[in-house]
């Protein structure tokens, strides 16, 4: 497992201290509607406000391609961290430039202010050297706590750090710790809960995993494109028809490993894929013109029983279409299966993460990843240029009780 610096190697005690954090959150009505990964980003902020550091927090939000954009400010994302702290955040109207300079240098111990996006600048998704520079010139250390964002070769990921003492935040090594720890030495039985909408997304997670794995359970629109492969009857179900050959060659190499491969065997299937039309359980064969939505109450069933056995269970896409509440059955089954395991469980980001909090399992879940592209690429064995940065850089040791 890839060794990194720890934030508490770091000497903060009235530093400037740049702060990335993936502050890349839910924005409706000019509020954060879900707040998860500021959470996730407290305890390494507090214990830099603890320390006496003079924090320069920097997240990106959203995708404004190097434009200055309205819908993209982190206003709303400094009342949602103000309102969790309990005080007010200072947020800047740039991440870079001279009047951004002064704020910071004028800075004092343990006060924080919160960067305008990153990327209203193209040289953030560049991984532009002079930008990187720029940012840099702000502050004296740096800790990445951005694991969501880890997977992106930008400026504040991996150019900062190369001119900066860094280390990574607690989420950050939270996170490597759980899923590299999933990776090297999981507690078996090790079960892959693979989920949502397309094959293509998980082929190099399952080709990653499928030697190490004891069981492999499949569900939500993926797993009609499995069933076809097998030769099922799948309706009028969403079949990735480019990923039919990668789904077939998953099968041959799992049966020729003696791997079991659980798919759904009921299915709760709509006259047509749309909310609300008329839906019914069949089992077996999903017939001519239906379309499956989720996997049936005796898959579930079986699934849950299999689950509750496991030893490590990591789990990645929702087994129903996770916007649509009547397709959310299955995820709930398998959600709460996994609440009542004694299994580690990992839950991989994005909407099965969201899936799971919405249900109200996210605290008895072992981790529930704050990375969605991140956590995925982490798990195909990809080196996160994000981690790599800070590998490579050895942050200066803190004698004890300095
Ligand atoms: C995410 O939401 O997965 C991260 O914040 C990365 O965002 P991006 O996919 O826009 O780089």
């Amino acid at each position: 497992m890839m060794a990194l610096p720890s934030i508490e190697s770091l000497d903060l005690k009235g530093r400037r201290l740049f702060l990335r954090v993936d502050f890349n959150v839910p924005i409706a009505g000019g509020r954060a509607t879900d707040d998860t990964r500021v959470r996730a980003a407290l305890p390494t902020l507090r214990h830099a406000i603890d320390r006496g550091a003079r924090v320069i927090l920097a997240s990106h939000l959203g995708r404004p391609a190097g434009r200055r954009t309205e819908e993209f400010r982190m206003s709303p994302v400094a009342r949602c961290l103000a309102d969790l702290l309990g005080r007010p955040i200072l947020k800047l109207d740039d991440c870079v430039g001279e009047a951004t300079r002064q704020t910071c240098l004028a800075l004092a111990d343990g006060e924080t202010v919160l960067l305008e996006n990153l990327r209203f600048h193209p040289g953030e998704e560049a991984g532009d050297p002079a930008f990187a520079r720029e940012l840099a010139s702000l502050a004296e250390v740096y800790v990445n706590d951005a694991f969501g964002a880890a997977h992106r070769a930008h400026a504040s990921i991996t150019g900062v750090p190369a001119l900066l003492p860094s280390a990574a935040g607690f989420l950050l090594l939270r996170e490597v710790d759980y899923l590299g720890r999933a990776l090297a030495e999981p507690r078996r039985p090790f079960v892959l809960v693979a989920g949502g909408a397309k094959v293509s997304d998980k082929v190099a997670v399952l080709e990653k995993l499928l030697d190490r794995l004891d069981l492999l359970v499949v569900g939500g629109a993926m797993a009609y494109t499995f069933l076809a492969a097998r030769g099922d009857a799948v309706g009028a179900s969403r079949v990735e028809a480019p990923a039919l050959e990668a789904a077939r060659e998953i099968l041959r190499r799992a049966a020729g490993r003696g791997l079991e491969v659980l798919l759904p065997d009921d299915h709760v299937v709509a006259e047509r894929f749309e909310e609300g039309a008329p839906t019914r359980v069949v089992e077996g064969p999903i017939p001519e013109g239906w379309v499956g939505l989720d996997i049936g109450p005796a898959t579930a069933t079986r699934y849950a029983q299999w689950l509750a056995g496991a030893g490590t269970v990591l789990w990645n896409g929702t087994l129903g279409v996770s916007e649509w509440r009547l397709a959310q059955e299955g995820t709930r089954r398998i959600a709460e299966a996994l609440a009542e395991s004694g299994a580690v469980s990992i839950v991989g980001g994005g909407d099965t993460a969201a899936a799971v909090r919405e249900l109200g399992h996210a605290a008895a879940m072992s981790h529930v990843s704050t990375g969605g592209g991140a956590s995925l690429e982490f798990l195909e064995g990809r080196v996160l240029p994000g981690l790599a940065a800070l590998a490579r850089r050895e942050a200066p040791r803190v004698p004890a009780g300095a």
